[in-house]
């Protein structure tokens, strides 16, 4: 939600000293999916899954991002990387414009850009060993060419996510979630990127191996200087592993600021909504628990003006008018609301 303008050239590339700058930027993404209907399969209608959404990420940062099922967090992921081509807006990442890229740069880009899935169990080939699935994302980039220094690299991808070496001759099936999980990081690894989004990587694990992957995740992060956008339902989990957090409603990112900042004092009534859901360990603690009336609606079709507006409780005729732009509270807080906390 930052105001900051970088002009892209038309090869992509942007021409700025780029000492100081976020890894990544985000400015005005958009993905709308085309809904058909019909025996012809004439389009009806649309899907806006992610709507203006503006943001950065500074190197070495961790951005959560949180907000109900269906607001649009796995479809900013992937449009990040462009596994789900963006409608419009640009994606900046070292100061390389994604969104223009063609596919031979585009392949070079995804080597630095990587994602691990919520799902350990889906998205590893049953069929492969272990060893072949590391090696694959080797072999495709032409990273380690003969034999020999692959397989050191392998081991050594093991050794990052502390998996023993003979994991290199075991199938999939053969480990626990929590481990395959650990395969799924490795692999994301192999090309040694910069940037991973992580989406919902520990939501299919055991509360016990949780605390495990994301310890992991933070250890490489803080020894192979990565940046991560981390998704996730478990707000706890979020402020934990989280520098800043982005809360996201109906495909638009609607509060942004520092993990601190946000959980003590944010300035959205939909993020107050959302975590006065979050159980307090003290019972002795007074909290305000605040019940949302209604399901979140369709994007399809979403409400005028505030798009929050019909289950906030705090909207006001200007709400169902027109939408709020972004206000800042601090250099680091910004958020979309016109009658907003504090
Ligand atoms: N390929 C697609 N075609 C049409 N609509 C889609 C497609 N993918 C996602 N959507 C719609 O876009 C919206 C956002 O979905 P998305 O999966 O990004 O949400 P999410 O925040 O990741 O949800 P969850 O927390 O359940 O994972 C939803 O309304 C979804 O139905
Ligand atoms: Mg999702």
């Amino acid at each position: 939600m930052t105001e900051q303008v970088v002009q892209p050239l038309s090869n992509g590339k942007v021409s700025k000293d780029l000492n100081n700058r976020p890894i990544l930027e985000v400015r005005n993404l958009v993905k709308s999916f085309p809904i058909r209907g019909g025996i012809l399969g004439r389009e009806v209608g649309a899907v806006k899954a992610v709507s203006d959404v503006s943001f950065t990420i500074n190197r070495g940062e961790t951005l959560g991002l949180v907000g109900e099922s269906g607001c649009g967090k796995t479809t900013l992921g992937r449009s990040l990387l462009r596994l789900i081509e963006p409608t419009s807006g640009d994606v900046i990442f070292d100061g390389i414009d994604v969104t223009k890229l063609n596919p031979e740069d585009l392949r070079e880009i995804r080597r630095r850009m990587q994602i691990i899935f919520q799902d350990p169990y889906a998205s590893l080939n049953p069929r492969m060993t272990v060893g072949a699935i590391l090696a694959e994302p080797l072999l495709i980039h032409n990273l380690c060419g003969d034999k020999e220094s692959r397989l050191k690299r392998l081991f050594q991808l093991l050794d990052y996510v502390q998996m023993p070496k003979d994991t290199l001759n075991k199938y999939p099936h053969e480990f626990s979630g929590g481990q395959r999980q650990r395969i799924c990081i490795a692999r994301a690894l192999a090309v040694e990127p910069d940037f991973i989004v992580c989406d919902e990587p520990v939501s299919a694990l055991d509360v016990s191996v949780q605390a495990q992957v994301i310890n992991l995740l933070m250890d490489l992060q803080k020894d192979l200087g990565l940046t991560f956008l981390f998704i996730a339902h478990d707000l706890k989990v979020v402020e934990f592993i989280s520098n800043r957090v982005a809360v996201m409603y109906l495909g638009n990112v609607v509060e942004i600021a520092e993990s601190k900042e946000l959980y003590g004092a944010c300035r959205h009534p939909y993020t107050k909504a959302l975590f006065s859901a979050i159980p307090n360990p003290d019972p002795t603690a007074k909290t305000e628990r605040i019940i949302l009336e209604g399901d979140i609606p369709s994007p399809m079709n979403p409400p005028s003006g505030c798009h929050f507006h019909p289950r906030c409780w705090r909207a006001t005729e200007e709400c169902r008018k027109t939408y709020p732009g972004v206000t800042s509270s601090t250099a680091t807080h910004q958020y979309r609301c016109y009658n907003s906390l504090q």
